[in-house]
C-alpha cells in the first residue's frame, strides 16, 4: 500500500493520474456532444428536452456526475501540482532557449487553455445546470411534467447572446487544450508505437477540431435559426 501511495504522489504518478482523468474527460466530451446533437433535429426541441429530462432525473446519471466531478477535480489538482513542480525545478528560463521553434503553442500553453476551459465550465454549469434546477420561471414542456431545456438554451444563446460568443471563443481554447492533451496522454502512459503513434497524432488533431467545432455549432445554430425565422 505504501509503495502505491508513494507512486501516486510522485511526479510520474501525478502525470499518470492526469492522463487517466484526461481520457475519462475525453470520453465524457464524446457522450455530451452526442447527446446534445438532439438539438439539431429540427423538432422544436422535443428530442432534446426528453434527453435533458433523462439527464436531470435518472439515478445512474447522479452516480456518473459524482465520478465526473471527481475526474475534473483530480485533473485540475494534478495539473496544478505538476505546474508547481516544473516551476520549482526550472526557476529561470534558459537564456538561449527558443521554445517557439521547438514546441507548439498548445503544448506551451496548456495551463492558459485549461484555465479558459475551467472558466467556461463554471459559467456553463451556472447557465444550464444551476438555472435548470433552481430558476423559477422556466416553462414546462406542454403535455409533460418536465422543464423546457430548449427554452433555456434559446434564452442563453439568443436573449443573452454574449454567452453564445463566449462559448464559441471558449471552444477554440478547448481545441488547443485537446490538441496537445490527447497525444500527451498516450505518451505519458507509454503507449508509444512506431506504427500507431503517427495515427494517434492524426486522430488527436481530428478530435481537437471535430469536438469543439461540434459544440461551437450549437450556439451558432440556435442564433442562426432565430435570426432566420425572424425574417
Ligand atoms: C457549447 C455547447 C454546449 C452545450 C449547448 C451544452 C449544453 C449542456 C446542457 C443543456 C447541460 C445540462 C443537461 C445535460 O446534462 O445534458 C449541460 C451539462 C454539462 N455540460 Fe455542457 N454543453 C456544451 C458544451 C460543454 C463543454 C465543452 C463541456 C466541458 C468542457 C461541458 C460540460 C458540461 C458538464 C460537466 C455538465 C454537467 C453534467 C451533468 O450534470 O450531468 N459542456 N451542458
Amino acid at each position: 500500500m505504501n509503495w502505491f501511495l508513494k507512486t501516486l504522489y510522485s511526479t510520474l504518478g501525478q502525470k499518470i493520474l492526469m492522463s487517466l482523468t484526461g481520457f475519462f474527460l475525453i470520453s465524457f466530451l464524446m457522450v455530451h456532444l452526442t447527446g446534445n446533437l438532439m438539438l439539431f433535429k429540427g423538432d422544436n426541441g422535443a428530442a432534446f428536452n426528453a434527453y435533458a429530462h433523462f439527464m436531470s432525473t435518472a439515478d445512474i446519471i447522479r452516480v456518473a456526475e459524482i465520478i465526473l466531478v471527481l475526474g475534473f477535480l483530480l485533473h485540475i489538482y494534478t495539473a496544478w501540482r505538476l505546474t508547481q513542480h516544473n516551476q520549482k525545478t526550472r526557476p529561470q528560463a534558459y537564456a538561449y532557449s527558443r521554445p517557439d521553434a521547438n514546441s507548439s503553442w498548445s503544448s506551451r500553453n496548456m495551463g492558459i487553455a485549461g484555465s479558459v476551459v475551467l472558466f467556461f465550465l463554471v459559467i456553463h454549469l451556472y447557465n444550464f445546470w444551476f438555472r435548470y434546477q433552481f430558476q423559477a420561471e422556466i416553462p414546462i414542456v406542454p403535455g409533460t411534467d418536465y422543464k423546457d431545456m430548449y427554452w433555456l438554451i434559446q434564452t442563453v444563446f439568443v436573449q443573452e447572446w454574449w454567452f453564445a460568443i463566449l462559448y464559441i471563443i471558449a471552444m477554440v481554447f478547448l481545441g488547443f487544450h485537446l490538441a496537445h492533451g490527447f497525444e500527451s496522454a498516450f505518451q505519458t502512459l507509454g503507449l508509444h508505437h512506431k506504427k500507431y503513434t503517427p495515427l494517434i497524432k492524426k486522430l488527436g488533431v481530428l478530435f481537437a477540431i471535430v469536438v469543439p467545432a461540434g459544440f461551437a455549432a450549437m450556439p451558432i445554430y440556435v442564433l442562426g435559426h432565430y435570426l432566420y425565422t425572424m425574417q
